[in-house]
Order: C-alpha cells, then structure tokens, then sequence
C-alpha cells in the first residue's frame, strides 16, 4: 500500500473578548479568572484558574497546586475536573473556562492546557459521549472557544479493550 499524508484540522472560534459570548460562559470564564487569583503557585508565581460548568448549573474551580516536590503538584484543570468527578460522578460537564494570572507579566492571551489536563479532561468527554466547551483567555484580552477535548488532542489514547467486560 503507497503511504498516505494525512492532515488533522480543528476548528476554533476566536472571540476578540468575552462580551460576544452567551451569558454563562461569559460569567464562567470571569469564575476561572477570579479563582486563579487563589492559586498556590509560589514555584512559578503563575496562576492559573479552572472553572467547570455541570449539566445541573453548577459551577466546580479549581487552581493551581504547586509543591516543592514539583512533580507532587497539580494543574488547575485537573484539580477542577476531579473534584467535579468527586463530587458530581453522575454530571455531564458542559464546559470548561481556564485562565490564567502571571505575577510577574501580564498575560493578555490564552493559554492551552498541557498534554495530561487534555488527556485527563478527554476521559470526562468520553465517559459522558458528549463534548465539552472549552473556553481559553487571559485575565484580559482574546477568548479562543473550542468545541470538545477531542479537539485539543488528536490522535488521542484510547484502547476499548481495558475496559473490563
Ligand atoms: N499549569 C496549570 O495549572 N495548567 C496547565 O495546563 C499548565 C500548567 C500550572 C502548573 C504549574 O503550577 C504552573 O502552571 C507552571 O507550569
């Protein structure tokens, strides 16, 4: 068989600020930014801030744990989303807005999770078959809106067969 080249696009919204997006997800995002505030990140003195919105309403944060053991800490999207799956085992997550506070610089962008909040967070969309809107600011500034995990990590791991039958 001749090789193939495959190319793998995703689709993102870029909004220019919150104001152009629905209500919840505006307010959503402004949870994120005001629980990165809260971080324990005095390794880094980077903040970042996770805000989940559930199918019932509810909205989960989470920030940024660091520890001086720096590998024994953990990423505010994970904090969130494992709380959220603690807490609310049988909710769909709806969304998930993340931002993010530098002490030392202003972050007027969006950033985008690492590769283990992906592959941790793509678990809860496939759990629940329903994707997630993820929503990426700065503490000002543009607003990328993608439209499920899958999105952000193609090519993902995912073997059926762990699953017990
Ligand atoms: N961090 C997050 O909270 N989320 C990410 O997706 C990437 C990085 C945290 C980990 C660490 O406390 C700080 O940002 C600097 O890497």
């Amino acid at each position: 068989m001749p090789t193939e080249n495959k190319t793998i696009q995703i689709h993102y919204e870029l909004h220019d600020n919150l104001e152009t997006l629905p209500k919840a997800f505006q307010s959503l995002i402004l949870s994120a930014r005001d629980i990165a505030l809260q971080a324990y990140a005095p390794y880094s003195l980077f903040n970042v801030g996770a805000a989940i919105l559930l199918e019932n309403g509810s909205v989960v944060t989470g920030n940024n744990q660091e520890n001086m053991a720096f590998p024994s800490g953990l990423c505010a999207e994970r904090v969130a989303a494992f709380y959220a799956g603690a807490q609310y085992p049988d909710q769909k997550f709806k969304a998930i807005a993340i931002s993010v506070k530098a002490e030392k610089f202003e972050v007027d962008q969006p950033l985008a999770p690492c590769g283990s909040c992906r592959q941790s967070l793509l678990e809860y969309e496939l759990k629940q078959n329903e994707l997630i809107d993820i929503f990426l600011s700065g503490q000002t500034g543009p607003v990328i809106h993608i439209k499920g995990v899958q999105s952000l990590l193609p090519l993902h791991f995912i073997e059926n067969r762990l699953k017990k039958s």
